[in-house]
């Protein structure tokens, strides 16, 4: 059984969909021992909470500098022994120490079909927002592998989510978070479970 750490920033859903997946069979190959959070009382923590999994928080602003931050982040998933990391909607960019020490140990999940509206400034609604903007008729999600380039390693797993006339930002992210984000993302994790 791998040794999974998650990362959060916000409400969780994706974490969510990764403890049903443990819980029903889908994830059989690990299971998620730790959980981390850069900002203090988000719904995700109670998701921890309420399936009995550790939760922490490690705020940036603790820190006087990134490279701090980061080495308190690596810290932590070192001393829990964990196999792999999973980013689940946490929105910090990672540095080159925590990268390296976990080379080919840390995924991501994108919410649209990379390499279009991925890297820097692209998160949350800002993705959508500018898919429905470009008039794109198709988007989707991506799972992938954490480099030093945002949102540029190796691609894992893509699902593609059709736009609908009349999608706003809301309606587009959250069709491809139930379509989309919620299956690839714990089929991922099992298959690198699975092969590691
Ligand atoms: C998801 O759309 C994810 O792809 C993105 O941020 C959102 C997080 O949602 N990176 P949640 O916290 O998992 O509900």
């Amino acid at each position: 059984m791998k040794r999974i750490g998650v990362l959060v920033s916000g409400g969780g859903t994706n974490l969510q969909a990764i403890i049903d997946a443990c819980e029903n069979g889908t994830i059989k190959s690990g299971k998620v021992v730790t959980v981390v959070s850069n900002k203090k009382d988000v719904y995700a923590l109670e998701r921890a909470k309420n399936a009995g999994i550790e939760g922490v928080v490690i705020e940036k602003k603790s820190f006087d500098s990134l490279a701090e931050f980061d080495k308190a982040l690596c810290d932590h998933m070192k001393s829990r022994n964990v196999d792999l990391i999973v980013m689940a909607g946490f929105l910090c960019i990672v540095g080159d120490k925590f990268i390296g020490e976990f080379e080919n140990r840390i995924i991501n999940i994108h919410p649209s079909l990379i390499p279009s509206f991925c890297g820097a400034g692209f998160y949350g609604l800002k993705v959508h927002e500018a898919a429905l903007n470009y008039g794109v008729k198709v988007s989707g999600a991506t799972v992938h592998y954490v480099t030093g380039v945002v949102d540029g390693g190796k691609i894992i797993k893509q699902k593609a989510v059709y736009v609908q006339e009349g999608d706003t930002p809301e309606t587009l992210q959250k069709r491809i978070m139930e379509e989309a984000e919620w299956k690839i993302l714990p089929e991922a994790i099992e298959e690198i479970c699975a092969s590691i």
